[in-house]
C-alpha cells in the first residue's frame, strides 16, 4: 500500500534524537509531500492555547496565505470544532471552504488529540479529485498519534 511503505521512515523521523518536535513535523510534511504522488500540499495546523484559532506550524508544497484559520472557517476550522475526520472528494462542492490554490481538487483533514483534547490537525490537499480513502485516514490518524505523543 502506498502509505504503509512510509511507516518505517515516519518512525525514524519521530525517533531522531536531539530534534525538536516542530522539526520532526516538518520532516513528516516533506516526506509525505514528496513520497505520495497525490499529496500535493501537506501541513500541520495547531490550535492556539487560548484563542479559537488554528496556526500553520509546518507545510510542504506551495506557500499559503492562510496561516491562521478561525475555528469554524473552512474545512480546517470545521474539524477544529467537530473533532471528526473530514474527507472532501471535490472541494468545489463545499460552501465552507478556504481555497489555498486554484489547483486543489480534494482535501483531507484529520484531527490530532492529546489527552482527549483536539489540539490541531494534519491537512493534505490534492490536485486530483477524490484522492483520499480510508487507508489515508488510518495512516494519518497513526501519524497524528505519534506526533501528539511528543507534544
Ligand atoms: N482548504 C483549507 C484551508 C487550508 S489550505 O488547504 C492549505 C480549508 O478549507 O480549511
Amino acid at each position: 500500500m502506498k502509505t504503509d511503505a512510509l511507516k518505517p521512515q515516519v518512525i525514524s523521523i519521530i525517533n531522531q534524537p536531539g530534534v525538536v518536535i516542530k522539526d520532526k513535523m516538518q520532516a513528516i510534511c516533506d516526506l509525505l509531500q514528496s513520497a505520495v504522488a497525490t499529496y500535493d500540499w501537506v501541513g500541520f495546523y495547531m490550535a492556539h492555547e487560548t484563542e479559537p484559532t488554528l496556526h500553520l506550524w509546518n507545510q510542504a508544497g506551495e506557500p499559503t496565505d492562510h496561516t491562521v484559520i478561525p475555528f469554524g472557517k473552512g474545512i480546517c476550522g470545521q474539524v477544529a470544532v467537530s473533532n471528526a475526520n473530514f474527507v472532501v472528494d471535490d472541494v468545489h462542492a463545499q460552501d465552507n471552504y478556504i481555497a489555498c490554490s486554484i489547483h486543489v481538487k480534494s482535501e483531507v483533514v484529520i484531527p490530532m488529540f492529546k489527552n482527549a483534547k483536539n489540539i490541531g490537525q494534519i491537512d493534505i490537499d490534492s490536485n486530483t479529485v477524490n484522492a483520499f480513502n480510508a487507508e489515508d485516514e488510518r495512516f494519518l490518524e497513526w501519524i497524528n498519534e505519534l506526533v501528539a505523543a511528543e507534544l
